[in-house]
């Protein structure tokens, strides 16, 4: 890329960051007691020198709401290192916010200094960030799979956030009105159920669908159809050991499975469905059943929910092929440092700080994120608000579904649009699952092999 490119994209980002740049939540430090803290959290940062770094501004990228939870622990962080941090709201969409991270990399800018990036982006995004393992302090009290998945070449490129899970959303009032005791185990019984729901509902309510979910052409249509097909027994689209297995009758089945949703169980929009439509729909007491993740637990029981102490969740359902399980994809947030940062010691301590036990109890308590190290699964004011979390420990602790990003690395991104648009276009009912399949493992043949 020439020079005067690289000067206008930089130009181009800049312009961006501060367009979306969210003013209430840039922050300075508390006046008082902000000198002595950085080292004082004991999880803050350890090579912290934090005389150097007092005052110091950085830009942190992070999620494109602040919630409550979120926002606490923002604030605890810019007090504990005495930092002043100028909060970004990243894109929506995880497919956005990669576009927009390599945009910003390519142009080596140094506006940004800590972001949050996803579970699948270590093998992308490696190069462009620093070294965190000087800033962590207790590296062992951390889910060990996530530090290996965040560890590229002996670095950590990203200290674990918080982690996620696909779950199965239920009412649990509706399912009782209508005699059921316990929520679905399979695809079919989840198919049964939310017919009949959805029939008995449409008297009073014709808005009242049976399952919502995310149907987008986007990186959440990933995370969907790779439970689909893996509880389905259909393998894991590229296995580990680089085998593109994509190409068999159980995904394709799976895919089919799901396109016959549309427009009988699911509003025929959620072939465009992300995250936040399939919440909106849930939330105002319109499905009886969604797939989401765990963010959604503590805005669905919220005063101004019209489903508030209605809802519980359970693993995604299995299917009916001979190898079928529960499959729940792993998902989750990890905080990175830039190396185009000017200010890296200061955006370690930040990312140390936010990624933290304190701050992820915050996080827990608020936003009803699952926390990344293992005691706080314990503690009892996190589980007094998310019960969930000791119930589904295993889910959380090792037990969900990785995409194929460890194996296909700084590839990942190519191979999950390809799969995301393959299936999207079976939901759209443009091709079958099989022409899917078959279209996506001649696609990854070009690309992996
Ligand atoms: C959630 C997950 C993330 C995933 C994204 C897809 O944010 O934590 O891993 O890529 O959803 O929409």
């Amino acid at each position: 890329m020439n020079r005067r490119i690289l000067v206008l994209l930089s130009v181009l980002m800049v312009a961006m960051l501060a367009l979306t740049a969210c003013p209430g939540s840039s922050s300075t430090p508390a006046d008082s007691g902000s000198s002595d803290t950085a080292s004082s959290g004991g999880d803050a940062a350890s090579s912290g020198d934090a005389a150097s770094t007092e005052g110091t501004k950085i830009t942190a990228v992070m999620g494109s709401t602040i919630r409550e939870g979120e926002q606490a622990a923002i604030d605890y962080c810019i007090e504990q290192t005495g930092l002043e941090v100028e909060v970004v709201n990243g894109p929506e969409s995880a497919t956005d916010r990669i576009a927009q991270y390599l945009q910003f990399f390519g142009a080596q800018s140094s506006d940004v200094d800590v972001l949050m990036i996803d579970v699948i982006w270590p093998g992308i995004l490696a190069e462009h960030l620093i070294d965190l393992s000087p800033y962590v302090d207790n590296p062992d009290d951390y889910f060990q799979r996530i530090i290996q998945n965040n560890t590229v070449d002996g670095a950590l490129v990203g200290i674990p956030w918080f982690t996620d899970a696909g779950l199965l959303y239920y009412r649990t009032d509706l399912l009782e009105k209508y005699g059921y005791d316990a929520p679905p185990t399979t695809w079919s019984e989840l198919q049964e159920m939310a017919t009949k729901i959805q029939e008995g509902e449409r008297a009073d309510n014709p808005d009242f669908w049976g399952f919502v979910w995310q149907g987008n052409a986007y990186e959440g249509l990933t995370c969907d159809a790779l439970e689909w097909q893996v509880s389905n027994g259909g393998g894991e689209i590229v296995e580990a050991d680089g085998t593109i297995s994509i190409n068999n009758e159980y995904a394709a089945a799976a895919f089919d499975q799901a396109a016959g949703w549309v427009d009988t169980i699911s509003p025929p929009g959620v072939v465009s469905y992300q995250e936040e439509d399939a919440r909106g729909v849930w939330q105002a007491g319109n499905a009886a059943f969604m797939r989401n993740w765990p963010y959604a637990y503590s805005l669905g029981n919220a005063d101004d929910s019209a489903i508030k102490g209605n809802l519980a969740v359970v693993p995604l359902p299995k299917g009916d092929g001979p190898d079928a399980r529960n499959a729940d994809t792993l998902g989750g947030w990890q905080m990175a440092v830039s190396k185009y940062s000017e200010h890296p010691e200061a955006a370690g301590q930040f990312a140390a700080c936010i990624a933290g036990k304190d701050a992820q109890k915050l996080l827990a308590i608020g936003d009803s994120k699952l926390p990344t190290i293992g005691s706080l699964y314990e503690d009892a004011e996190v589980l007094d608000k998310n019960p969930f979390f000791s119930q589904l420990f295993d889910v959380f602790n090792g037990g969900a579904v990785a995409r194929p990003s460890t194996v296909t690395s700084d590839k990942y991104n190519e191979v999950s649009t390809i799969y995301f648009t393959e299936v999207n276009k079976v939901l759209t009912g443009a091709q079958t699952g099989q022409q899917a399949v078959e279209s996506i493992e001649s696609q990854l043949q070009d690309l992996l092999q």
